[in-house]
C-alpha cells in the first residue's frame, strides 16, 4: 500500500503518541489489536502513515530527527513504543507568533516550552518544506489559544495545496470563510479540536444522551479537568481559553434534549498539577429530575493518559482525509469531523456520526 504522507505542527505529547502508535501497530496481528476503532480504512492500516515533515519551536526538538524529538522534554506522555526507528526527517523551526504564552516563562524548563535560537521560518519557507517533502496532509497540534499561529499554518497548507486536520480549538475547519477557501482549491479538511477515544467529552455526551433517552431532565452539570502536561500549563492563562471552553461546552450542549442556561453548565480545564504529568483527571457531575420530579445526580471520576487517548481518533481522521484526497473532495469532511472532533462544522450524536463515517468509508456518502 502506498504511504499516507503527513506533516505535523507541534511535536508535543499528542504527536509523540501518534508517531509511537504508527510504529506500535506495524507488527500487530489484526485479529488481536486493541485500542483502535478501525484497523483498516480504505485499505490503509495505521502503519501506512508516514511523517515526512515536522515543525516546532522548542530548542530541544528543532533540528532533531522526529523519532528522537518526540521523547524530548517537556513531553511527558507514556512511552509505549520505545523503538521508533530513525525517520530521516528533522524537525524544522516553525514561526512562533502566539504559540508560546508569556506565563510559560515562569516555569522550570523541564515542564515548559523553551524557544529555540534558530531563525524562524517564514511562510514561503514553510510552504517550500511542505511541497518538497511531498506532504499530503498537515496536522495542527499547537497549544490552545494559538489563534494567529493556527491561521498562519492553515494559510501555508492552503497555499501548498495540502489537506488540513485541525486537532485543537481555533476554529478554522468549522469556519465558513476558511471552508470556502479550502473548497475552492479542492483541499479536504477535518476539524476542529480532537475528541479523545474515551475522554471527558465523549463520556459527558454519552451520559447526556442517556438522560435524554430515559426522559430525565438534566438541570445542572459541571466537568472539571486537571492535568500536569504543557497543555494544562498553557491553559492556566484564562485569556487563551475562549475557544476551548466554547468547543467543549458546545460538544455537550449539542446532545442535550434542551440547552442549559450558561449558569447551569460549567466545562473546562480547572487546574495544572505538575506531578500528574500526562494523566488527566475529569470530575463530572450531572444533576437531574426523574419520574415525579424526584431529584437525582451522578458523580464520575475519569482517569486517562491524555495523549494516546486522542491518537486513535487522529489515525482515523488521517485515513478518511486520504480517501477524500483520492476521491477529489475538497472542504469540510462533515462525517469524520463529527465523529472525531469536538467542534465540527455540524454536530451529530455519536452513533449517527459513526454510521455516517462508515457510509463515507464505503463511498456511499460524499463527505
Ligand atoms: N490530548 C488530547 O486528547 C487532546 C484533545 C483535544 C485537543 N488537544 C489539543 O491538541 C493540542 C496539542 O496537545 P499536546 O498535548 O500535544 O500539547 P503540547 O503542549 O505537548 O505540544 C504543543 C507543541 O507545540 C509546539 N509549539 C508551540 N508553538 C509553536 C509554533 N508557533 N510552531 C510550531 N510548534 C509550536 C510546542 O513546542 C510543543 O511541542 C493542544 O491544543 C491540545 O489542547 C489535545
Amino acid at each position: 500500500m502506498e504511504k499516507i504522507k503527513i506533516a505535523i505542527i507541534g511535536i508535543g505529547n499528542c504527536a509523540s503518541s501518534l508517531i509511537q502508535g504508527i510504529h506500535y501497530y506495524k507488527y500487530r496481528d489484526p485479529q488481536d489489536v486493541i485500542g483502535l476503532m478501525h484497523w483498516d480504512i480504505g485499505g490503509y492500516t495505521p502503519s501506512d502513515i508516514e511523517v515526512v515533515a515536522a515543525f516546532d519551536i522548542d530548542k530541544r526538538k528543532v533540528g532533531k530527527d522526529v523519532s528522537q524529538a518526540i521523547f524530548e522534554k517537556p513531553n511527558c506522555t507514556t512511552v509505549f513504543c520505545e523503538d521508533v526507528p530513525e525517520s530521516g526527517v528533522e524537525v524544522s523551526m516553525g514561526c512562533v507568533l502566539d504559540g508560546v504564552a508569556p506565563h510559560m516563562a515562569d516555569f522550570k524548563e523541564d515542564h515548559t516550552f523553551v524557544v529555540s535560537d534558530e531563525a524562524e521560518n517564514e511562510k514561503d519557507e514553510i510552504i517550500k518544506i511542505l511541497k518538497e517533502s511531498g506532504a499530503e496532509i498537515l496536522l495542527n497540534y499547537l497549544p490552545v489559544g494559538s489563534e494567529d499561529a493556527t491561521r498562519f499554518y492553515a494559510q501555508c497548507a492552503l497555499e501548498a495545496g495540502v489537506a488540513f486536520i485541525n486537532n485543537m480549538p481555533v476554529f478554522v475547519v468549522s469556519d465558513p470563510e476558511w471552508d470556502a477557501k479550502f473548497r475552492e482549491k479542492g483541499i479536504p479538511t477535518v476539524g476542529d479540536d480532537i475528541k479523545a477515544q474515551i475522554g471527558a467529552t465523549i463520556t459527558h455526551r454519552t451520559l447526556a444522551n442517556l438522560f435524554r433517552d430515559r426522559g430525565v431532565k438534566l438541570e445542572r452539570t459541571y466537568q472539571l479537568n486537571t492535568g500536569g502536561n504543557t497543555d494544562f500549563l498553557n491553559m492556566l492563562n484564562r485569556s487563551r481559553l475562549d475557544s476551548k471552553k466554547e468547543s467543549k461546552t458546545e460538544a455537550v450542549q449539542a446532545v442535550l434534549a434542551e440547552r442549559l442556561e450558561p449558569e447551569n453548565i460549567h466545562i473546562g480545564p480547572s487546574d495544572y498539577v505538575t506531578w500528574q504529568q500526562d494523566n488527566k483527571l475529569c470530575f463530572l457531575r450531572m444533576e437531574g429530575k426523574t419520574f415525579g420530579d424526584v431529584p437525582m445526580n451522578i458523580e464520575l471520576r475519569l482517569s486517562v493518559e491524555d495523549s494516546p487517548n486522542s491518537a486513535g481518533c487522529v489515525i482515523d481522521a488521517i485515513r478518511c482525509c486520504k480517501l477524500a484526497l483520492e476521491r477529489g473532495i475538497g472542504g469540510q469532511l462533515t462525517s469524520i469531523s463529527a465523529y472525531t472532533m469536538k467542534h465540527p462544522p455540524e454536530q451529530f450524536t455519536d452513533d449517527v456520526a459513526r454510521n455516517m463515517v462508515e457510509e463515507f468509508i464505503a463511498g456511499k456518502r460524499e463527505r
